[in-house]
């Protein structure tokens, strides 16, 4: 078992399973307070801006019977040049797990090979593993009667940038044999790096990964359309460039009736009405945008039962 949660990769199928077993229990119990981590200290750093990761992480430790600190990496020595592998050591003598978000996933790896204590990662330039896992309970809950064998028969079409989120789609999909197709346009594909890890990983899954620039062949026959915003976090300057280049792959009426008819549309928000979606798409009836949110809390507290107990 890995200590940490770095990548979707870092979880073996058998134990994705467990977890959403135990996010399904926990999720009949809503906030209810329990003392499971009673004692334990989740430290909480933040190199970019967080609204549902911090929330739902800081609630989630606090409704375990732990405590969450919120920590802006501005406050920290970090700021002030102490090294990454210094502060792992310090935060391993005094707190029980760290989740991060940071900038580069480089650091979230230097910070889990210097610290003993568990390192969550909370979003990076490449990853976003505790959304991912997230989705793929909401669909495996919505979708799939809770079978993680149902979850094979599933199609994703990820239509827009190929960014962190769609890297860590592209990996699960993989990893758990589901079919996935990205429509993006040329030069905002996903990485080259996670399609190849992600093509390695569906050989041994029987999953299916394909990358295409028609948004419409993407969606074709899709049981969900996942969208997320143009322009990321650190790429705010492009936004109004990519507003030109990313029209034609917003996610409207037109692109849901290309996919079945009883297709769920997905974003991880926060989300651009206008943009990368329609308003009339996100509040329609075939939205789980936020039942995919509320599902954030409990499978973030799974995670932290599975890394912290
Ligand atoms: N989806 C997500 O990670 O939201 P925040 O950026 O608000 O944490
Ligand atoms: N791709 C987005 C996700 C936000 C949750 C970003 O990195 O800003």
């Amino acid at each position: 078992m890995s200590k940490d949660l770095v990548s979707v990769l870092d979880f073996s199928i058998k134990e994705i399973e467990t977890l959403f077993q135990e996010a399904a229990r926990l999720k009949k119990d809503g906030k209810k307070a329990v003392s499971r981590l009673s004692g334990k200290t989740l430290a909480i750093i933040l190199q970019k801006p967080s609204t549902r990761t911090t929330v739902s992480f800081a609630s989630g430790m606090a409704q375990l019977g732990g405590t969450p600190l919120i920590l802006n990496s501005q406050d920290l020595q970090i700021k002030r040049g102490e090294s990454l592998a210094d502060t792992a050591r310090t935060f391993s003598l005094y707190a029980d797990g760290i989740m991060i978000r940071a900038n580069k996933q480089s650091d979230i790896e230097e910070l889990a090979e210097h610290a003993s204590i568990p390192v969550i990662n909370g979003l990076s330039d490449k990853e976003h593993p505790c959304q991912i896992l997230s989705d793929i309970f909401t669909i495996y809950e919505m979708k799939c009667r809770s079978s993680m064998d149902g979850l094979k028969k599933i199609k994703i079409a990820y239509v827009g940038d190929g960014n962190n989120v769609s890297h860590s789609l592209i990996l699960i999909a993989a990893h758990l044999g589901m079919e996935i197709a990205v429509g993006s346009p040329k030069n905002y594909e996903p990485e080259k790096e996670f399609i190849e890890k992600g093509l390695e990983a569906a050989k041994a899954s029987g999953g299916k990964i394909s990358v295409v620039s028609d948004p419409m062949a993407a969606v074709s026959g899709a049981d969900v359309i996942y969208t997320d915003v143009w322009a990321s976090m650190g790429k705010d300057e492009e936004r109004e460039q990519r507003k030109q280049i990313f029209m034609p792959y917003q996610v409207n009426d037109a692109l849901l009736k290309a996919a079945k008819p009883d297709a769920k549309v997905m974003h991880c928000l926060p989300a651009h009405r206008g943009e990368e979606i329609t308003a009339s798409v996100m509040e329609g009836p075939q939205s789980v945008i936020f039942e995919q949110a509320g599902n954030r809390l409990h499978v973030q507290k799974a995670i932290l039962l599975k890394l912290l107990s």
